[in-house]
């Protein structure tokens, strides 16, 4: 059994969730559920980001105490992810006393050690994105925020700084040495130039923050910068007696926005505080909404009432099902659409796996009385499928690639539907008996292999599908191992209603 530690960003709370959040923690989800079918330790980690001055004015908008507005988005949060079915096995808050004690400590280490020391600073800031912007990067931009399009300010203020510069070697060290570091490797090579451009301190705290924020160490003005605060919380979580061993993570999974943190910043600083190094930070893309980019100023986020409704139409399986089969993970955008969604939903899984499961429990009611038969040699190769598809899954899974996995398992399923039609089950029970029941053993068997595999992306189907071959309540391996031929002779099953009712456009609720 190996130890597994996968970790979201931790969320902003100046605002409620929406699909990116989701995206994400339902991608470490399926990640995490995965590792546990496998038998890992898993530590499934995420949670918000509450220091940043937005919220304190956010807060302010909305007549609310900071403390307020945190509480209740992150509470959003919680919520949302709760919903959603994401098991996360801790929920971290910055503003919470664990975090903050831990953060002094570290910052009081990196003073002492010269690696964070005090300094001035001037150039150009994104106010909005509370960030300095480079002045090559400002120029560019024509001195407007790359991200909202309002004027950079020039700002001098006195400074602690993080020596990032020292770091430059040790990194293009670890990203060469260590190829699966950075991934995609896309997004690798725009680190790898980057970082040879040269490296800068960068200034870790600001002033005038009130009392909202982490306190330098012996210094009474100065907090510690949001974005330092907050990639401490992967370690701060688990540095704790309990927890120890769960450090480094395994996987940082990111978006392609919160790069140059993850994947510089942040192991630089652990290099600095002589910490393990995590195995991976991967940055997916973006989801866009119809086409569109989403933004405030178009109001088309895929915001937490349309999932809702989603969800309700379709189910939270197939939501699941279609974020991680169309999903951003890799270096291309995805498109949240309607029809894709509809024509994924009708094709994938009313059809392929819903028809699958249905026409193999009602042959089984109609020609074996509703009970699994003894196996026959006549499998139509399924059997051999099904090993290396488990082979195939796990590696796809372990690279991430969970479209891939989800491929590879609907080809065995569209194969065990043609194993149907091939077979002709309902000829062959006219005139040898112990065939079919062999034909329909191979079939059943196969909707429990897929069962397993599924479970991390569609955890309640794969349950209705256990419960209806009869095995939700028998040994526990039924469950869990893709192994072929672990289903008993003599089993009940239940047909039950399908499990994906098509969905009819001209009739069916409207989702947008
Ligand atoms: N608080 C920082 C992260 C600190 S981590 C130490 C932050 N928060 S955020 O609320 O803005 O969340 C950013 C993350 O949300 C992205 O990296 C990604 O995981 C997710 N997404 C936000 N918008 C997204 C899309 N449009 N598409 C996919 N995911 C996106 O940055």
């Amino acid at each position: 059994m190996s130890k597994f530690y996968i970790t979201t960003p931790i969320y902003y709370v100046n605002d409620v969730p929406h699909i990116g959040h989701v995206y994400t923690t339902t991608i470490a989800d399926i990640v995490a559920r995965h590792h546990r079918l496998r038998g890992d330790e898993v530590f499934f980690l995420t949670g918000t980001d509450e220091h940043a001055a937005k919220v304190v004015e956010s807060a302010a908008e909305h007549g609310m105490t900071t403390v307020q507005w945190a509480d209740q988005n992150a509470r959003a949060f919680q919520e949302t992810f709760a919903k959603l079915g994401i098991t996360n096995d801790d929920f971290i808050r910055t503003s919470q006393p664990r975090h903050k004690e831990k953060v002094q400590q570290y910052v009081g280490e990196l003073l002492q050690s010269g690696d964070l020391y005090p300094g001035e600073y001037e150039g150009w800031y994104d106010a909005g994105q509370e960030e300095y912007v480079s002045e090559g990067k400002a120029k560019e931009s024509e001195y407007k925020s790359p991200i909202s399009g309002r004027p950079l300010v020039r700002k001098k203020e006195k400074n602690y700084f993080f020596r990032l510069s020292k770091y430059g070697d040790a990194l293009l060290k670890l990203l060469e040495e260590r190829p699966k570091f950075v991934q995609p490797d896309a997004r690798r090579n725009e680190v790898i130039g980057r970082i040879r451009e040269g490296l800068n301190d960068v200034p870790i705290s600001r002033t005038g923050a009130g009392d909202w924020g982490i306190k330098v160490p012996g210094d009474s003005e100065h907090v510690i910068y949001v974005w330092i605060d907050a990639l401490f919380n992967y370690l701060s979580t688990v540095d704790t007696s309990e927890r120890r061993g769960l450090w480094p993570a395994n996987v940082h999974l990111i978006a392609k926005d919160i790069l140059w943190f993850h994947a510089v910043i942040w192991p630089a600083m652990l290099l600095a505080l002589k910490r393990e190094l995590p195995g991976q930070v991967y940055a997916h893309s973006f989801w866009i909404s119809e086409g569109q980019k989403m933004s405030k100023s178009m109001g088309n986020f895929v915001d937490l009432a349309k999932i809702d409704r989603y969800v309700r139409t379709f189910g939270l399986d197939a939501f699941r099902y279609f974020l991680a089969s169309n999903g951003p993970l890799g270096t291309t955008d995805s498109d949240f659409a309607e029809a894709k969604f509809i024509e994924v939903y009708n094709t994938d899984l009313a059809n392929d796996l819903g028809n699958l499961l249905f026409r193999t429990l009602t042959m089984i009611e109609k020609f074996c009385g509703g009970s699994i038969q003894v196996a026959a040699d006549v499998d139509g190769g399924l059997a051999e499928h099904a090993e290396s598809l488990s082979r195939v899954v796990d590696e796809a899974m372990s690279e991430l690639q969970l479209s891939r996995a989800l491929d590879a398992i609907w080809d065995f399923v569209q194969r065990s539907n043609k194993y149907i039609e091939d077979s002709k089950p309902w000829a062959v029970a006219k005139v040898d008996a112990a065939k079919v029941g062999g034909i329909l053993y191979s079939l059943a068997e196969a909707d429990r292999v897929v069962s397993v595999l599924i479970s991390p992306f569609m955890p309640a189907t794969a349950e209705r599908i256990q419960r209806q071959l009869g095995v939700f309540d028998g040994a526990p391996e039924l469950r869990t191992s893709a192994r072929w031929g672990l289903l008993r002779p003599g089993t009940k099953v239940t047909k039950g209603q399908p499990l994906f009712p098509r969905y009819d456009v001209s009739s069916g609720p409207k989702v947008r």
